[in-house]
């Protein structure tokens, strides 16, 4: 007999208290069945339901690793493609919201990079010359991409690595969507500011010269994460002024002034990880979302951590925040009532080159 489909307006009714116990009842009754991934951005509602928390590479590890039969991943659409990709067949992966996008994630797509390879092409020879290299913030189809062309995935925490196999290859690498975490990271690896160019992607070539596509190491993608934007170098600045002992740690998705201004830069996991030593008395600013923050910012006030946002303003991710516990209690209670929605399924001719470029990625960071 058919599953009957659970009706998503019956649990936006709910208020979260409700949703949490019948996430909880969901949770021990599917059991080891079911896997929770949560990102470090998710709102506490949500987070407190993850089985397992973490950044993009955890993340994607884990799933990797996992033999749960749902792995239901409160995240963003480009992470439960991962999971989709790096899990078996039989594994069912799903999104509470599918409308849980990424908008860097959708500053670059399949037609705007098949077209700057082939204006690449009248310059130099980008499958000879051209490492494309893809931030796990993008969509399947241009993971694939990068493994039909000799590429590879990085994320916030082995960029530098996956840049080290990279140029180990071939002399440039065309870097897409984020050009922050492009130029930061090669910045640190010693690529010279005018060695990196960026391409406009409205433009034709990319706004750039025949020469100085040429003479570029790292050609960046005008992509940014309209979160971590917010950040400025004069909110470092007035800390420092306020707080001369004090230690500003960002995420790598932040402008090369940001980061250069910063004591410490790193991926969400390191963020934490980094604050979480910290001595007692000290104070930190954070430019990273706001929900890890605040969490950050709970955790550590007993241990006598000042944690503190870096901008005067509210921001946090819109889309991390769109998955509530209504749409993860109405995506466990289908699972039981047989009715799986919002699952994640990349088409297999996508899956099989984008698993190639992300298998690349976790043997070199493993
Ligand atoms: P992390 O890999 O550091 O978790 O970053 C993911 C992300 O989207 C940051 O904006
Ligand atoms: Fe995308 Fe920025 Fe949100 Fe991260 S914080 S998921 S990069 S929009």
């Amino acid at each position: 007999m058919a599953a009957t489909a659970l009706a998503l307006d019956s649990f936006t009714a709910l208020s979260d208290e409700q949703c949490d116990a019948r996430i909880r009842a969901a949770k021990a009754a599917l059991g080891d069945r079911l896997m929770i991934l949560g990102h470090h951005y998710q709102r506490d509602e949500v987070f407190a339901h993850a089985d397992v928390s973490g950044d993009s590479l955890k993340l994607s590890a884990m799933a990797a690793e996992s033999d749960a039969q749902y792995i239901v991943f409160c995240g963003v659409h480009f992470m439960a493609e991962v999971a989709d990709i790096l899990t078996r067949d039989n594994q069912v992966v799903i999104l509470p919201d599918l409308a849980a996008g990424c908008s860097m994630a959708d500053m670059a797509n399949l037609r705007n990079v098949r077209r700057a390879w082939a204006e690449l092409q009248s310059v130099l020879d980008p499958d000879e010359q051209v490492t494309p290299v893809t931030y796990i913030n993008s969509a399947a189809d241009l993971k694939a991409f990068c493994g039909e062309h000799g590429g590879i995935v990085c994320t916030s925490s082995n960029a530098r690595g996956v840049l080290d196999w990279a140029f180990s290859r071939r002399e440039k690498v065309l870097f897409f969507p984020d050009q922050h975490l492009g130029r930061n990271t090669g910045y640190d690896m010693g690529i010279a500011l005018e060695d990196m160019v960026v391409w406009d992607f409205m433009l034709p070539m990319g706004g750039l010269t025949p020469e100085q596509i040429k003479n570029a190491k790292m050609i960046l993608w005008k992509g940014f994460c309209s979160v971590h934007q917010m950040f400025q170098p004069g909110h470092i600045d007035r800390f420092r002024e306020a707080h001369p002992q004090g230690f500003v740690i960002s995420h790598p998705e932040n402008s090369f002034e940001v980061c250069q201004k910063s004591d410490y830069v790193g991926s969400t996991e390191t963020i934490l990880k980094t604050v979480r030593a910290a001595e007692p008395g000290s104070h930190w600013l954070v430019g990273t979302e706001l929900n890890l923050v605040n969490r950050l910012h709970d955790e550590m006030k007993p241990k006598g951590v000042t944690v503190q946002f870096m901008s005067p303003t509210v921001c946090m991710c819109s889309t991390m925040f769109r998955t509530d516990p209504q749409h993860l209690a109405w995506t466990l209670e289908s699972i039981q009532a047989g009715e799986v929605v919002n699952r994640i399924q990349v088409p297999a001719e996508v899956a099989k080159p984008a698993k190639a470029a992300l298998d690349l990625m976790l043997s070199i960071t493993r």
